[in-house]
């Protein structure tokens, strides 16, 4: 049955629809992001599910995240799809609950909802733009969605207006390309397709739809085949190896390496930019520096914010085996390790193993976790999530496993039924989890949650020890925060 059927079925009331969505999510999710031609067949069930059911969807508790998330993915569907008579059901849950559906969305909102005559379309042409640019710079993990929304604005204005819109919108755009207004639209395929002859709309509409598939399917480039010599990289005979070795053993002392570094150069700023908000998988090493000079001590404050309710004391005397996930330069385990020695416990931390696709990231981070413990065993993997097989993470069933996520749970290019499934195949005996990410928006908190939710539905040991959202202006500085801290045992 189809999902939109299944959501229909099991929408007689919100508790029910409730408890559809929270064991289904993972399936609601999986479906948005597979194929657009086999969602594309779902639209009538689609549409009925929202029309038919808008006063049941409206009632769910919005304070649960996969809910949320819920509502994320319909918008997401809307504008995919152009469904202008669901998005009216759906506004004003929107409005009513304050959903953070992120700018891209809004952005689309902005074309498909309350559009008095033809010429808005013209006329949103900026605030369309500027949302999208602001998606990009601050919430996306790449351009990539952007650009496609971008996209299936224009293909949409060009296939239901007429050629006095279809040139309204298309002069401006060759404006804010002149005037270098917004960023984004220097895209290659979005230039490509305003090289398409718009007085033929069918021929622009399909060739652009085509193009959006092809923009939003898989990324292969991420993947990194195994490769057993990986196993122990570390940087080695380097600037920053020589000063940090003569750097105490504290994590602020380690990023002001860096701090002192990126202050060299003159284009600090593009090098900032070229991280995509610290989500990018990095190659050179100015970018290493600009990452802990603007992130780190967010970073630092989120991952101590979750260890502080750690219990501590469960770990005295065990030994215990570190999986520091997507680690970039090792952050979060030299804090954890820090932290852990500032508290004068006895754990006994054998085993450290640090998985991230950027080979240079990882270096440091080898380099890094070595001068903070030198006796560990390290071990390296470098892979991005999605390649990681069982043989990468043999792990000693004897050990407390601490996995720490820093900064990588709200990240969607990977799969996250692999990770778990990789972690329940290799991860047996008693694992802690320390998940820290930013508040983005609400589907990305809703990604996070899937993960957790995983082992509190499936495991009766699972015990939740803290958790916490902070947006802007709720916690420190103009910092946020989305901790998730729990055990199983797998
Ligand atoms: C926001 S950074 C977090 C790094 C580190 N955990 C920290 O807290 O500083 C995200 C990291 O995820 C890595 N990354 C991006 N896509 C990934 C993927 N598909 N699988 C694994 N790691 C990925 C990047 O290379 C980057 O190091």
């Amino acid at each position: 049955m189809s999902i939109f059927q299944s959501l229909l079925n099991n929408a007689d009331d919100n508790v029910s629809l409730d408890s559809y969505i929270q064991k289904n999510y993972a399936q609601i999710e999986a479906f948005c992001s597979t194929r657009v031609d086999s969602q594309q067949i779902e639209l009538d069930n689609f549409e009925q599910f929202v029309l038919f059911k808008t006063g049941v969807i409206e009632k769910l508790d919005y304070t649960k995240s996969y809910n949320r998330g819920f509502v994320y993915h319909l918008i997401d569907y809307c504008e995919r799809f152009c469904s202008t008579s669901a998005i009216v059901q759906l506004y004003h849950i929107i409005q009513d609950n304050r959903l953070n559906i992120g700018s891209r969305l809004e952005a689309s909102m902005l074309y498909l909802y309350n559009v008095p005559s033809n010429q808005t379309f013209v006329d949103r042409f900026n605030d369309i733009c500027s949302k999208l640019q602001t998606a990009i710079n601050e919430e996306d993990d790449n351009d990539k969605r952007a650009i496609a929304s971008f996209l299936n604005y224009y293909s949409y204005v060009v296939y239901n207006t007429s050629e006095q819109f279809s040139s309204g919108v298309f002069l401006k755009y060759t404006n804010a390309i002149e005037n270098d207004s917004f960023p984004f639209l220097k895209n290659d395929v979005i230039q490509e397709c305003f090289a398409l002859d718009y007085h033929k709309p069918e021929i622009l509409y399909n060739i652009v739809q085509k193009k959006i598939d092809e923009i939003l399917g898989r990324n292969e480039e991420f993947i990194i085949q195994p490769n057993r010599e990986n196993d122990y990289l570390i940087e080695s005979d380097t600037e920053y190896a020589r000063i940090l070795n003569n750097t105490p053993r504290t994590f602020q002392a380690i990023r002001n390496i860096s701090v002192q570094q990126i202050n060299q150069f003159e284009n600090k700023d593009d090098i900032y930019y070229s991280l995509g908000r610290g989500v990018k998988i990095l190659k050179e090493e100015a970018q290493l520096y600009s990452y802990l000079n603007s992130y780190g001590n967010m970073h630092e404050a989120k991952m101590l914010s979750a260890l502080h309710k750690l219990p501590l004391e469960e770990l005295e005397g065990k030994n215990i085996e570190i999986y520091d996930w997507a680690c970039g330069q090792g952050l979060a385990s030299i804090i954890f390790r820090e932290f852990v020695e500032n508290h004068n416990y006895n754990i006994y931390n054998r085993n450290i193993v640090l998985i991230e696709p950027s080979e240079i990231a990882l270096k440091r981070a080898a380099l890094n976790v070595r001068h903070f413990n030198g006796q560990c065993q390290i071990k390296t993997v470098l892979k991005d999530i999605d390649s990681i097989t069982k043989e990468d993470l043999n792990c000693d069933s004897n050990s407390i496993k601490i996995h720490l996520f820093s900064n990588i749970l709200d990240v969607e290019g990977f799969s996250m039924e692999h990770l778990i499934s990789i972690i329940e195949q290799t991860q047996k005996g008693v694992n802690f989890f320390v998940c820290v990410s930013p508040y983005i928006t609400d589907a990305k908190t809703a990604r996070i949650d899937k993960f957790v939710q995983h082992f509190a539905n499936q495991y009766n040991s699972y015990h939740l020890y803290f958790e916490i959202e902070n947006q802007s202006g709720e916690w420190r500085n103009s910092w946020t925060r989305v901790i998730r801290l729990f055990r199983v045992n797998l």
